[in-house]
């Protein structure tokens, strides 16, 4: 089986953030989303990736590479530009020849892999296995209607009033059925070739699609709120990791992972907390649920619940709270009555004490 992953896209939700990374690389406790997708389809043991990329293509490549990292081997594949999901597979095409295929949608995080997905596909081969899960809102996700049997009768892309409240997320499984299928879609209203039409033909036709059930935490990572919950997730799995220098006027609570090479000095690190390689933490409280990227520093800092990218400096703030700091930001304090000096990037937002 040939797995396609959708790395293309605009991620206009994700603004500021996706404005200098696309959404596929926000770090998710200190890995790129992308990364933690390649690793669930190496886990079920594919080999032969396709990768598509719209116009930020050059930094996802920078990324994943050419996937040896993961025990891949990874095609990237040019969208001119985000035509729809099924235009993906439509281009893709030629990559996947007559082989089965998973789809990977590479903003969502579906934690603790696709292991149970991929056997219950291999057991059925039914035409097409989307995957679902229960929601609170279905409108904002293709909607599916599921028999008794696990068998999907009906399936529609962000309905007005749905039917279900079982959300499709993104791991869907293919046979080759599904090239002719979106051979013959339009485009939706929003004018992109969805999948979940390409889908409902099938359907229709009285071919078998089946609806696999996720019962982990999953993400479509698309807004900041999400990223944040989906790290806190994350972090709640990690146990302690000391391999860079804590001195004895430090204290660390609860599961911590300081890489090696980070610093930390008289601060107080209550985990889950990461530190990544090269950051040096001083005079500092960091956490819960607090991940810190590469060659940051932060002194007399006060972070907590939030996520700090690479080569961040915060100097002299404290109550930093669900908050993401992109690459190379930098707070510091100045006297109350003192101006604010504000340099934002476009759609940044920022709250200041009255
Ligand atoms: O997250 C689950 C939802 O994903 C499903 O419930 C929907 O049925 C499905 O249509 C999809 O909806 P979204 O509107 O959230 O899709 P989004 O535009 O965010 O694209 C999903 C991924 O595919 C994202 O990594 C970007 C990439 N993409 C998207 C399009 C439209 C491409 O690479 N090319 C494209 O043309």
């Amino acid at each position: 089986m040939k797995a396609l992953v959708l790395a293309g896209g605009t991620g206009s939700r994700l603004r500021p953030l996706s404005h200098s990374m696309p959404k596929q690389l926000i770090p998710i406790a200190n890995k790129p989303v992308l990364a933690h997708c390649l690793e669930s389809l190496a886990a079920i043991g594919v080999r032969d990736v396709g990768v598509i990329v719209g116009d930020r293509g050059d930094e996802i490549r920078a990324s994943a590479g050419d996937g040896s990292a993961f025990g891949l081997r990874l095609t990237y594949l040019q969208q001119d530009r985000p035509r729809g999901l099924a235009h993906c597979v439509q281009i893709a095409r030629p990559f996947l020849g007559d082989d089965d295929f998973v789809m990977y949608l590479g903003d969502n995080m579906l934690v603790g892999g696709i292991a149970s997905l991929a056997e219950e596909f291999h057991r059925t081969r039914a035409a097409a296995q989307v995957t679902v899960t229960k929601v609170t809102d279905p409108r904002e996700y293709g909607v599916a209607e599921v028999d008794a049997d696990g068998r999907v009768t009906a399936l529609v892309e962000k309905p007005l009033h749905p039917r279900s409240d079982l959300a499709v997320i993104g791991v869907y499984f293919f046979t080759p059925e599904i090239h002719s299928a979106v051979r013959r879609i339009e485009p939706s209203a929003r004018g992109e070739l969805e999948i979940t039409d390409a889908i409902a033909l099938l359907v229709d036709e009285g071919r078998q699609v089946n609806a696999g059930r996720f019962e982990g935490y999953w993400k479509d990572t698309g807004r900041i709120e999400d990223v944040l919950d989906c790290n806190r997730e994350l972090l709640s799995t990690i146990t302690t990791g000391i391999e860079g220098s804590v001195d004895a006027a430090s204290e660390l609570i609860g599961e911590v992972i300081i890489e090696r090479g980070a610093r930390v000095t008289r601060s107080r690190i209550v985990g889950p907390v990461m530190i990544a390689a090269g950051s040096v933490v001083t005079d500092s409280r960091l956490g819960p649920y607090t991940t810190v990227g590469r060659d940051c520093r932060l002194r007399g800092a006060g972070v907590e619940q939030s996520i700090v990218l690479d080569s961040v400096a915060v100097t002299q703030v404290r109550g930093i709270h669900g908050s993401v700091l992109g690459r190379g930001a930098r707070v510091r304090s100045v006297p109350a009555d003192a101006h604010r000096r504000l340099v934002l990037g476009d759609d940044t937002e920022v709250e200041i004490a009255a």
